[in-house]
């Protein structure tokens, strides 16, 4: 069991052990400095779908043991007149609901709110999702962390191919639409692999250089001050004659969703080896500031060929899925009344 405060990089053991624990939920305590269950509401506010990925019975009654009582918000009722909440844990978008929880942060500052709609809405843009990583600019005796040459374009696909080479971004690219919204059609991505063809693709976009990492990329889950990381696989490598001699955009519906686990798979340990833990802490403390989030997580990917040379790719709040993975549900004992933000991690789309 994890207290607040301490990150987690637990063995398969560790693990396994949690999960026999997860069975027995009787015999949970709240740990060191919580010999009693203190009570904790967390007024929740998700999409019906969210809501069953993320609350599944077994973790309400884990949170119950723990004395955490999750709490629907009514959302056709006033949020002050609800609760009264410790937390808010929430996943609408909308701009009415974000006004919502503005006024409500303002009148109830006693209340966490799991995360602040601005700092959501930064991350729902891939320009400026990654623009903290860019500005971090971390280097350090671990390695380097920065984002991939991007280029935005907002309108015109006409003028895409002279845009390209004046920024002097290498092909192959990956095209994204430039806005998260959480539809299908906004991570649907297109590689271009001819400067010409980049004309055909729909703006606004964000134009990404592609590069190689062996197939793999590791996904950050950051809840708090914990963090778990997981390898997925991901797009092969392009080579240069694939380049030449296949001109066209290509498109993938949902690549990130369809991407199965890697952990269990037989790697190259060049390219399997996870991103070192010092250098994903202090990424993730900085970012976790710099975001002003709390429950996010990264894809990053490792260059192929070099050992500590890491791109962060994307960052998404509040990721879907986290709790359908039995290796990830085995991580969640640890939220700190204080607080008010878990230990979880996990898996996404
Ligand atoms: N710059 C890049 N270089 C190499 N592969 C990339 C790059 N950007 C994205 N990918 C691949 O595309 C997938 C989806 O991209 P991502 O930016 O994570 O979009 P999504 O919002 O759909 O998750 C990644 O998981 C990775 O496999
Ligand atoms: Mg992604």
């Amino acid at each position: 069991m994890r207290f607040n405060g301490e990150i987690s990089y637990r063995d398969d053991e560790e693990e396994e052990e949690e999960r026999e624990n997860e069975n027995n939920l009787q015999s949970y305590s709240i740990g060191v400095g919580f010999p009693q269950p203190q009570k904790l509401i967390v007024g929740y506010a998700l999409t019906s779908k969210k809501k069953k990925s993320f609350l599944q019975p077994k973790l309400e009654g884990l949170a119950r043991n723990k004395g955490i009582l999750f709490v629907a918000i009514d959302q056709k009722r006033s949020l002050s007149d609800q609760g009264p909440f410790d937390i808010v844990l929430h996943k609408l978008t909308g701009k009415e609901w974000r006004q919502i929880l503005e006024d409500y942060r303002q009148t109830h500052p006693e209340v966490t709110v799991l995360d602040p709609p601005d700092a959501i809405q930064h991350v729902h843009n891939r320009q400026s999702m990654l623009q903290d990583v860019a500005d971090l600019n971390l280097s350090d005796c671990y390695g380097t962390v920065g984002v991939p040459r991007q280029l935005v374009i907002t309108k015109d696909p006409s003028s895409i191919p002279d845009a390209v080479s004046k920024a002097g971004l290498m092909l192959p690219l990956v095209a994204k639409p430039l806005v998260v919204d959480g539809s299908a059609k906004s991570h649907e991505l297109s590689l271009a692999y001819d400067q010409f063809s980049l004309s055909k693709l729909d703006p606004p976009l964000v134009l990404q250089e592609f590069v190689n990492h062996g197939g793999v990329l590791f996904k950050v889950y950051i809840v708090g001050e914990a963090i778990k990381v997981v390898r997925r696989f991901s797009l092969p490598d392009v080579d240069e004659s694939e380049v030449i001699n296949n001109p066209g955009v290509f498109r993938f519906p949902r690549v990130s969703c369809a991407a199965a686990s890697a952990d269990d798979a037989d790697l190259d340990p060049c390219v399997a080896e996870l991103p070192p833990r010092p250098l994903l802490e202090r990424l993730a403390r900085e970012l976790r500031r710099r975001l002003g989030l709390r429950l996010f997580n990264m894809d990053i990917i490792r260059e192929h060929g070099t050992q500590d040379r890491f791109y962060v790719i994307d960052i998404n709040y509040f990721p879907g899925k986290i709790w359908e993975n039995a290796r990830v549900r085995a991580h969640i004992y640890g939220f700190s009344p204080e607080s008010g933000a878990e230990q979880v991690q996990e898996k996404v789309c």
